[in-house]
């Protein structure tokens, strides 16, 4: 089966001269869920805009990012037509997410926007069976009673399962999701990475969400790529993060959350391999960590 996401050799420069991403090369199969973890300015953001296509890296003969085996960028350019795979890929970014002042069933059917006639889309004129499909995806993230709500009235957590909500209609291979918990509580935060863990698990999406929070970053992905100065510094099960790698990761970044990771660790990461005992102490006590 062909790999949702491969990249090659896919570097960035800014104007600046930073160098945001080096010489990145990874694969990710279908129906995986990764976390993209790494310290503020690692270049989370910077791959994830790289992977959807908003941004060219920089030119290389060998550098290519592909999804859904539709190329997106090759050689420093985005390629042609990639507005339909863009189709094929959710985005849950925290700065454009919905629309405010559009109920929020008609954000969730602008995930459809990709396939529909320009006139439709300018008339917002939706089928019976468009708004079944929007509901029962608004459903699934829990806020079908939100449908016919403003999306500028949500919650922040709910606006981001509005998000994963269009992603489903719009029948997403491939979700992209960029600190989607950052700025919310630990319910919300966990109501949206249940969401995100439904879909992968139920519909085969994958998912690639960058995290702050290790403690579910390790929750609920099986597999973790950390970042480090725009280079990949850690590519495995989250079983193998210890506590010593993310010292490397983050250094003294005091912004860490190590949350708590107490209860639920295994019955909510269905099948995941568990995180080691002593591992999970140290998560717990960060001063307890190595030198
Ligand atoms: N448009 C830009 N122009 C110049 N430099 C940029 C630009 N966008 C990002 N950078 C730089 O690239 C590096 C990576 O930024 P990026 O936003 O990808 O980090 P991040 O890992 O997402 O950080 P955070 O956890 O704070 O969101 C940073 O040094 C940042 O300042
Ligand atoms: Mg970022």
């Amino acid at each position: 089966m062909r790999a949702a996401i491969e990249i090659a050799h896919l570097s960035k420069t800014f104007r600046t001269g930073k160098r945001a991403l080096e010489n990145i090369s990874l694969t990710i199969q279908p129906g995986e869920m990764v976390a993209l973890i790494g310290a503020s300015g690692s270049g989370k953001s910077t791959l994830l805009r790289h992977i959807a296509g908003l941004m060219p890296g920089d030119r290389g003969a060998h550098a290519q990012v592909i999804v859904n085996g539709r190329m997106v960028q090759q050689d420093g350019r985005i390629a042609r037509g990639i507005r339909r795979t863009r189709a094929g890929i959710g985005f849950v970014f925290q700065q454009f997410n919905l629309v405010g002042r559009m109920p929020v069933i008609t954000n969730v059917l602008a995930g459809n926007l990709g396939c529909m006639p320009l006139w439709r889309t300018l008339l917002r004129w939706f089928t019976d069976e468009q708004r079944r499909i929007a509901i029962h995806a608004l459903d699934r993230v829990g806020i079908a009673p939100c449908a016919f709500q403003r999306a500028s009235t949500l919650s922040g957590g709910q606006q981001q399962r509005a998000a994963i909500a269009r992603a489903l209609v719009q029948k997403a291979g491939v979700i992209l999701a960029d600190e989607p918990i950052a700025s919310l509580d630990p319910e919300a935060s966990r109501k949206v990475m249940e969401s995100l863990a439904d879909i992968n698990r139920n519909d085969g999406v994958t998912v690639v969400v960058s995290l702050h929070q290790v403690d579910f970053a390790l929750k609920y992905c099986r597999r973790v790529i950390a970042l480090r100065d725009g280079r990949v510094v850690f590519d495995g099960a989250a079983s193998g993060v210890t506590a010593a790698l993310l010292r490397g990761i983050y250094g003294n970044d005091t912004g860490l959350e190590f949350g708590d990771l107490d209860g639920g660790w295994s019955s909510s990461a269905a099948g995941m391999p568990p995180v080691p005992v002593a591992a999970q102490r140290l998560l717990l006590q960060p001063e307890a960590m190595p030198a």
